[in-house]
């Protein structure tokens, strides 16, 4: 396969972005990542810029390449306004990560990439803040530019512990109780990490552009807690608690402390179903849900099945809500 060539990753240190660097590096492609450092070393193998984005010349040590991919990961308005600013004309082809939060609605099942966005009013808000991104992107750039709408991120490596959570927690209760909401009518629609970064790579060799929902198969609920049961060897019971009795507790819900993460309490019939066929038509392939979720275990595994979470329940808490109900 061509190499992809002189590459700017604007990000690299966190997940998604360090994954690509990665493999780019493999495949010997020259790779350069602008970050602080702060969320993590420099990838090996690739040239790093440390610069704060907040500093208006930032992009002042990147500025005379010719590149011929840029990938922008931030949500920030300032910092992707920055680097267009500075980088556009010399980029040969730019790669927007963007995000489904853009869209207005999560009503209508199986929504393409042409449905309603939020206004983009708030920069403070992450889905207003990605629909700025988008529109200056678009601007600065026109037909150079991919924007690619990223569902939920499932895969080893994941720093917000959502995807994680079940198959861990079931392989860690063993022959206990697990505490589950209702999950009747709900989906989850994640796409692992890996299969993200490889079509970006393959998506930004070939030159695609245009705006893609990068997102996994929509799946059950139910079938991902029974998949994550067999993988994490679970063989007690799964106890459900209903919508109600789990917000008296102060169980949230989606992501973060003292949740269940990826569920959500409201029936939103197009939430976790939205349309992956231009995906798929740009030549995006997606691995099975058992595969990611034994590869998760792994990584789980080896970062602690009783570590502090940042999203989650953790297993005392847990048991005690059991015990209640
Ligand atoms: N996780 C999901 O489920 C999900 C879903 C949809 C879309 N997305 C999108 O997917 C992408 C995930 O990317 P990711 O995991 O690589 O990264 P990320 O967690 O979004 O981090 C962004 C990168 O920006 C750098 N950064 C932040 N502030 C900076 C500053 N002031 N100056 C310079 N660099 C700065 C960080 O590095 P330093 O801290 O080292 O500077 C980091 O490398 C994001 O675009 C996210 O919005 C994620």
């Amino acid at each position: 396969m061509a190499h992809m060539g002189r590459v700017l990753i604007l990000g690299g240190t966190a997940w998604l972005g360090r994954l690509l660097a990665e493999k780019l590096i493999d495949d010997g492609d020259d790779v350069t990542c602008l970050a602080r450092g702060t969320a993590g070393p420099p990838p090996a193998g690739t040239t790093f810029v440390r610069a704060d984005r907040d500093n208006p010349d930032a992009y002042a040590a990147v500025r005379d390449t010719a590149w011929d991919e840029v990938v922008e990961l931030s949500w920030d308005p300032d910092h992707v306004a920055g680097a267009l600013g500075a980088l556009a004309d010399r980029a040969a082809h730019w790669t927007l990560v963007s995000s489904v939060s853009v869209y207005a609605s999560d009503a209508e099942p199986d929504a393409g990439e042409t449905a309603a966005l939020h206004e983009a009013t708030d920069p403070a808000d992450y889905a207003s803040a990605k629909v700025t991104a988008e529109h200056a992107s678009g601007a600065a750039l026109g037909g150079r530019l991919l924007v690619v709408r990223a569902g939920l991120i499932s895969g080893p490596g994941d720093g917000s512990d959502r995807f994680g959570y079940w198959v861990s927690r079931l392989a860690l209760a063993g022959h206990g109780d697990v505490l589950a909401p209702v999950v009747a009518d709900r989906f989850v629609q994640a796409i692992d990490v890996r299969d993200l970064a490889g079509w970006m790579i393959r998506a930004g060799r070939s030159g695609v552009t245009g705006v893609v929902n990068a997102v996994g198969e929509s799946t059950p609920f139910g079938t991902l807690l029974t998949s994550a049961r067999e993988v994490g060897g679970h063989t007690g019971a799964l106890v459900e608690a209903s919508p109600e009795w789990l917000a008296e507790q102060g169980v949230a819900y989606w992501a973060g402390p003292r949740s269940l993460p990826l569920w959500l309490p409201e029936d939103l019939s197009g939430f976790s179903r939205r349309s992956n066929a231009a995906f798929r038509a740009a030549g995006g392939t997606l691995r099975s849900l058992r595969h990611t979720l034994v590869d998760t275990l792994d990584d789980e595994t080896a970062r602690g099945l009783e570590r502090g979470r940042r999203s989650g329940l953790d297993r005392r808490e847990e048991l005690e809500l059991l015990a209640k109900l």
